[in-house]
C-alpha cells in the first residue's frame, strides 16, 4: 500500500489529535504517504485533502479537538455523495482510509469497503457507546471533565445546602453518568438504561438532610426528561432548593487524559499494521486491556452491555 487517507467524523473527542498523530507517525515510518481530509465524509466529497508529514502533527498530541476538523454529513449517506469520494480516493490514489469517529462514521466506512476502499475503524466518541470496545477515545478526558465540574458543585452546594442536578452527554448511552457518578460519590445516578422511582430520589435526599448532609449531587444523563423539571419537582416533594447545572460541550473539549492519548496512539498505530497486512473492513477496539479488532458489521450489530453492578454500587454507597 502506498497511500492512504484519514479523517475524524462525528463529535469531535479529546484524543483524536493523538489518534491522527498516530496513525500519520506509523504510516511514514512504514513507508506509506499519509492523506489528511477534512471535515469528516464532507472533505472526501469535495477533495479537501492535504499531504501531511511527519510536523503536521507535531505539537497536538495533547489537544483535544481534531486538527483535522470534523462534520456530520448526510451527502455521503446517499449513493451519489460516495460515488463523488471513491471518485476523489481515486483521483489522490487512495488506496487505504483510517476513520476516526463514531456510530455513523463507522457505517461509512463499511460502505467504502464494501466498494473496494480498504478501511479501518477506530472508536472516537466521548459517549462510549460502541458496544465492541469497553472504551472509546475520548470518554475516559470526558469522565475527568465532568468530575472536575462534580467538585465545583459540590463546593458551591454545600455551603449552601442545597440539592445539585448535573445533566451530562451520552447520547442514548449511560456510561458518561454512571462513570462519573461513582467517582463523584453522586446520591443518585439516572441513565436510560436503568428504570428509576423518583420516590428512590426524595427519599434519599430527605434522609439525607437528616443526618445533617449539606448536599446532594444527582447524575442526569441527557434525554431523559427536562432536568430543570425534576428539579422543581424535587423542591416542591423534598423543600430542598435544587439547582442545575447542563454541563453541554464543555464535556468535549480538554486535553485528553494519558488514558486516552495511550489508548488513541495504540489504536492509531493498530490501524496501519492492520492496512499493511492488506484487512478491510476492520474495527479496532480495546477488550479486558488489550487490542482488538473485528468486523465493521459485527462490530455495530453488537448490544452495548451496560454495567450493572457498577450501577448497583453506586447505588449502595449513596444509600
Ligand atoms: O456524540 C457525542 C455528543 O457529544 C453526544 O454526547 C451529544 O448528544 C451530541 O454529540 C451533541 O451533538 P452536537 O455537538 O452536534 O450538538
Amino acid at each position: 500500500m502506498k497511500t492512504i487517507g484519514v479523517l475524524t467524523s462525528g463529535g469531535d473527542s479529546p484524543g483524536m489529535n493523538a489518534a491522527i498523530r498516530a496513525v500519520v507517525r506509523s504510516a511514514i515510518y512504514n513507508g506509506i504517504k499519509v492523506m489528511g481530509i477534512e471535515r469528516g465524509y464532507n472533505g472526501l466529497i469535495n477533495g479537501k485533502i492535504k499531504e501531511m508529514n511527519l510536523s503536521s502533527v507535531g505539537d497536538i498530541i495533547h489537544r483535544g479537538g481534531t486538527i483535522l476538523k470534523t462534520a456530520r454529513c448526510e451527502e455521503f449517506k446517499t449513493e451519489d455523495g460516495r460515488s463523488k469520494a471513491l471518485n476523489v480516493l481515486e483521483i489522490f490514489g487512495i488506496e487505504g482510509l483510517v476513520v476516526i469517529g463514531g456510530n455513523g462514521s463507522f457505517k461509512g466506512a463499511q460502505k467504502l469497503s464494501h466498494s473496494g476502499i480498504k478501511t479501518i475503524c477506530l472508536p472516537g466518541t466521548i459517549d462510549n457507546d460502541l458496544p465492541y470496545t469497553d472504551y472509546t477515545i475520548g470518554f475516559d478526558t470526558a469522565v475527568n471533565t465532568v468530575l472536575h465540574s462534580v467538585s465545583n458543585i459540590r463546593d458551591t452546594s454545600a455551603s449552601h445546602g442545597r440539592a445539585s442536578i448535573i445533566e451530562v452527554m451520552g447520547r442514548y448511552c449511560g456510561d458518561i453518568a454512571l462513570y462519573a457518578g461513582l467517582a463523584g460519590g453522586a446520591e443518585s445516578v439516572i441513565v436510560p438504561e436503568e428504570e428509576y422511582k423518583k420516590e428512590d430520589i426524595f427519599r434519599k435526599l430527605i434522609n439525607g438532610r437528616n443526618r445533617g448532609k449539606m448536599h446532594s449531587i444527582i447524575m442526569l444523563a441527557e434525554g431523559i426528561g427536562n432536568a430543570f423539571d425534576l428539579g422543581k419537582e424535587i423542591e416542591e416533594k423534598t423543600g430542598i432548593e435544587t439547582k442545575v447545572t447542563v454541563l453541554g460541550h464543555i464535556q468535549r473539549g480538554g486535553s485528553p487524559t494519558a488514558f486516552d492519548r495511550i489508548l488513541a496512539s495504540k489504536m492509531g498505530a493498530k490501524a496501519i499494521e492492520l492496512l499493511i497486512d492488506g484487512a478491510s473492513g476492520r474495527a479496532v477496539g480495546m477488550k479486558n486491556n488489550s487490542l482488538i479488532d473485528l468486523d465493521i458489521d459485527e462490530a455495530l450489530s453488537q448490544d452495548k452491555q451496560f454495567d450493572k453492578d457498577m450501577y448497583k454500587l453506586t447505588n449502595i454507597l449513596s444509600i
